[in-house]
């Protein structure tokens, strides 16, 4: 009878062994990824001058490489080891290359060995204006439907990383519908969530690249919500096109996002 029931204990550990290697990702810390192109992966992504088609280069500084404590929700809302591009079935408008996701990810983890595993639910969608993702719209459903996804596992969602406005600074009514339309986004994100601690990291954009790209900038500057913190993406180094930036910027940028909000995140609750 003894030796029944040990037999059976074996099984049940060997089982509950087996089920735990397979167990699925699980992080912690959760950052969505929102705005257009730059946030989509603009680095590394090139013109093939003969074929006149965009093209990755595939390159990836340490920043942008994969590292075992940092995960990405994929396009099927899986939780996955995180590989550049992070938009890879997410952002199907454009070529997806080098964000600041995964360099964001990697200075977290520099600066904060203690900070535990790191989700990155990428959102962005190239060539979104802030019209396109205003509440009620299928692009802020998504975003929605992807964090909802993400924190099932048991994590939380720390921040959203926003860098958006190109496509608003083209036309003057889009622009100076901007600064309303941006902060009724943050508020609505911020309310839905509903996460303590929950920051809003933003890049504001380049400036002089767009005709109204003055006004749009002059928006991200001034909205003034409890959880926003902005750094400025300009003079950051960009791609050929001299409108995106490049895979260095893009480090530059994730660094910079990474250590201001580490600065002023006090609000953290673990
Ligand atoms: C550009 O495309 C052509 C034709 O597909 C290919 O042979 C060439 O290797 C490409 N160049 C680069 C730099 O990728
Ligand atoms: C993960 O990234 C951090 C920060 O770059 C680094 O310190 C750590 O060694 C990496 N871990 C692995 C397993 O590569
Ligand atoms: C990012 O992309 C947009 C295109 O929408 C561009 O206008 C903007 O200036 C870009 N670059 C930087 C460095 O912010």
């Amino acid at each position: 009878m003894l030796r029944v029931l040990f037999l059976v204990f074996l099984l049940a550990s060997a089982q509950s062994g087996s089920l735990q290697k397979e167990a699925p990702p699980a992080p912690h810390n959760i950052f969505i990824l929102a705005g257009q192109s730059n946030m989509s992966g603009s680095g590394g992504v090139e013109l093939n001058a003969t074929t006149g088609f965009l093209y990755w280069d595939g390159i990836l500084p340490p920043e942008c490489q994969p590292n075992a404590s940092i995960f990405r929700l994929d396009a099927d809302l899986k939780w996955v080891q995180a590989t550049e591009p992070l938009h890879d079935g997410i952002d199907t408008m454009l070529i997806n290359g080098v964000g600041p996701g995964m360099p964001f990810a990697h200075e977290i983890l520099h600066l904060k060995p203690d900070y535990g595993t790191i989700g990155l639910v990428p959102c962005a969608l190239s060539g979104s204006s802030i019209k396109r993702g205003q509440r009620g719209s299928s692009l802020y459903d998504r975003l929605m439907r992807r964090v909802n996804a993400a924190v099932e596992s048991g994590g939380k969602v720390r921040g959203m990383l926003w860098y958006q406005g190109g496509a608003d600074s083209m036309a003057y009514e889009n622009a100076i519908a901007y600064e309303r339309l941006l902060t009724q986004f943050f508020r609505d994100v911020t309310e839905e969530l509903n996460s303590p601690g929950f920051m809003i990291l933003q890049a504001a954009i380049a400036s002089a690249k767009e005709k109204f790209t003055s006004i749009v900038r002059a928006a991200q500057f001034n909205v003034k919500e409890p959880n926003l913190l902005t750094v400025d993406a300009d003079r950051l180094p960009v791609e050929w096109d001299n409108l995106h930036l490049n895979t260095r910027g893009q480090i530059q940028l994730g660094n910079l996002l990474a250590s201001t909000y580490l600065k002023t995140s006090t609000l953290v609750v673990k």
